[in-house]
């Protein structure tokens, strides 16, 4: 049975480390492991941030590379280095992008991660995790789902993500390579782009903004906070004898889109106005939700940030670093927004001229 037990000087590969999640868990790592080292490679996609991990530059044991977890050479040359914990964040991550454009969906969630195992087959780990999604199980209507469960993707994105997962699954089962793969709920918390509900919630409220609720606003997800997802995965890197095995992460905190907006408001006393419906998102799944027991019994993990608690932190988080968010609110991700969002009614907001 492979032993999880970490040593001081242990190396680590963080891909995706300058997104949200992964740049959070590079923190937590090395408050944890203060003297392993860690290797971030990175596109730094639109959703890539060095600002995320600006506090590591230059310290002891830290790199960051950027470069393309489907670049073959750029993999194996940091392969041949060696590594003892892969982890694979690296992933695009927007479920609305992925229905505009699903193309670079399927390179960096499944060749992406072909190309990463590949480099592991040759040159070995000691566990490679790939970071996966609850989303692979398709909307969830009644109990939650299991690791047993069928995945049933139902979005490009979750799609892409599910052919990773069995991907990183198929080496295990034929290579035997150490994979463990995790299928968390929706992160929110600091550092998150402001493309994804919370964030963008958050921050339009703070600029009086309207907040764009899809459809009813009755679409539910299980909810944890990023720094609960980390503590699950420095868990599960430390659990015995857990290869080729899939975990369930999640908070047992669901919540549909219009408690959030609610939640969002009250926290930054906005009225309740700036709730605006927005035609429906395409295939919208109604529900996820995943039952983590198995996570629980292997390694005792539970979430600890409560929600109301983590939420107020979050808004306050964002009000309190605007020089973060709003240079990622320009551009690109203007364009993105209005492309994106049809309003339903004809309410212009200050400044933005006439809803279309
Ligand atoms: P994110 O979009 O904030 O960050 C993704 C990171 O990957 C960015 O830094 C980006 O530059 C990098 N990246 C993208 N394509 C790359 C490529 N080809 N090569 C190298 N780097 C690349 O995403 P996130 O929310 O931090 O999610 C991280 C992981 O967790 C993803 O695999 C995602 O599927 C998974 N996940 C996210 C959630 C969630 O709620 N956010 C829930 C469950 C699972
Ligand atoms: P999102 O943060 O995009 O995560 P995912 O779709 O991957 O779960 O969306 C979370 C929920 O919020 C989902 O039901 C869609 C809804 N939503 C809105 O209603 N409006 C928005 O502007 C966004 C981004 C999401």
């Amino acid at each position: 049975m492979a032993s999880g037990k970490q040593a001081a000087g242990e190396r680590y590969l963080v891909t995706g480390g300058a997104g949200f999640i992964g740049s959070s868990f590079v923190r937590a790592l090395r408050r944890r492991h203060p003297r392993a080292s860690v290797t971030v490679l990175d596109k730094l996609t639109y959703a890539g941030n060095p600002a995320n991990l600006s506090e590591f530059e230059g310290t002891p044991g830290y790199a960051f590379v950027r470069g393309d977890i489907c670049d073959a050479a750029v993999v194996e040359r940091l392969f041949a280095g060696g590594f003892d914990w892969v982890l694979n964040f690296a992933a695009e991550t927007h479920v609305d992008r992925s229905i505009g454009d699903p193309g670079q969906f399927v390179m960096t969630d499944m060749y992406g991660v072909y190309t990463l195992l590949e480099a592991a087959r040759r040159h070995p780990v000691r566990r490679f995790v790939q970071i996966s999604t609850d989303e692979v199980y398709g909307e969830v209507l009644g109990d939650p789902a299991g690791e047993e469960a069928p995945l049933l993707p139902r979005n490009p994105y979750a799609a892409s993500k599910a052919g990773g997962d069995r991907l990183a699954y198929s080496y295990f089962a034929t290579y035997g390579l150490p994979v463990v793969i995790t299928r968390c709920c929706n992160n929110y918390g600091p550092y998150q782009y402001p493309e994804k509900l919370i964030p963008l919630f958050a921050t339009n409220a703070i600029a009086g903004e309207r907040l764009p609720v899809y459809g009813s606003g009755r679409n539910r997800r299980d909810w944890i906070h990023v720094d609960d997802h980390c503590s699950a995965l420095l868990a599960l890197l430390e659990a015995p004898g857990v290869e080729g095995q899939v975990f369930n992460v999640g908070a047992d905190n669901e919540k549909d889109v219009l408690e959030i907006a609610a939640l969002v408001l009250g926290a930054l006393e906005k009225p309740a106005t700036l709730v605006a419906h927005v035609v429906d998102r395409p295939g919208h799944d109604r529900r996820y939700a995943v039952d983590w027991g198995r996570l629980r019994e292997a390694t005792g993990w539970r979430p600890a940030v409560p929600f109301e608690e983590g939420i107020r932190a979050t808004v306050r988080w964002y009000q309190e670093h605007e020089d973060w968010w709003r240079p990622l609110k320009s551009g690109e991700f203007l364009e993105f927004y209005k492309r994106n969002y049809k309003f339903l009614d004809a309410r212009p907001e200050p400044g933005e001229g006439p809803a279309t």
